[in-house]
């Protein structure tokens, strides 16, 4: 078994799309580890996102990830990372396989529903960002 980060952003929660996508989520097998609702300050979504920082849709991405309310989760899957990557489509949503949420629910490169995390390493670090060791029991 492999766990992920997922991530509804705000403007799938303020859409109200939440619900549909932790529906898909458990349709598609994975196990809900951990789950919150959360409004990350402009300061915590730079720390998150750090690995982009010094690019050019930095201030875009964290202005718009502190803008609301998200919902992070913790994911439990064989090959969750990639699985769920999957589930998500690609990161523009225009680009995105039919069936995928970002397909479904984003609305642009910058607006797109979810966010996942990449590999091993930063799915450890997302994970420790958002919950303790108590919480993914
Ligand atoms: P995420 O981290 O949110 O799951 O998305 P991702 O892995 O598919 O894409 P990544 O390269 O990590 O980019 C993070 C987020 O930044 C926005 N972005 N904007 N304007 C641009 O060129 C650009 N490139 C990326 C996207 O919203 C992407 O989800
Ligand atoms: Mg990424």
């Amino acid at each position: 078994m492999q766990r992920t980060l997922g991530i509804i952003k705000p403007d799938a929660f303020a859409a109200g799309h939440a619900g549909p996508i932790l529906a898909r989520i458990t349709a598609e097998g994975f196990r809900i580890v951990g789950l919150k609702k959360l409004t990350l300050s402009a300061e915590q979504a730079g720390a998150f996102y750090h690995v982009h920082r010094g690019k050019g849709f930095f201030d875009d991405l964290t202005g718009f990830m502190s803008s609301g309310p998200c919902v992070v989760m913790a994911l439990e899957a064989t090959e969750a990372i990639s699985g769920w990557r999957r589930l998500m489509g690609a990161t523009n949503p225009a680009d995105a396989a039919p069936g995928s949420l970002r397909q479904e629910f984003g609305t642009s490169l910058g607006r797109n529903a979810v966010h996942g995390s990449d590999a091993d390493d930063t799915a450890a670090f997302e994970i420790g960002f958002f919950f303790s060791g108590l919480e993914l029991l």
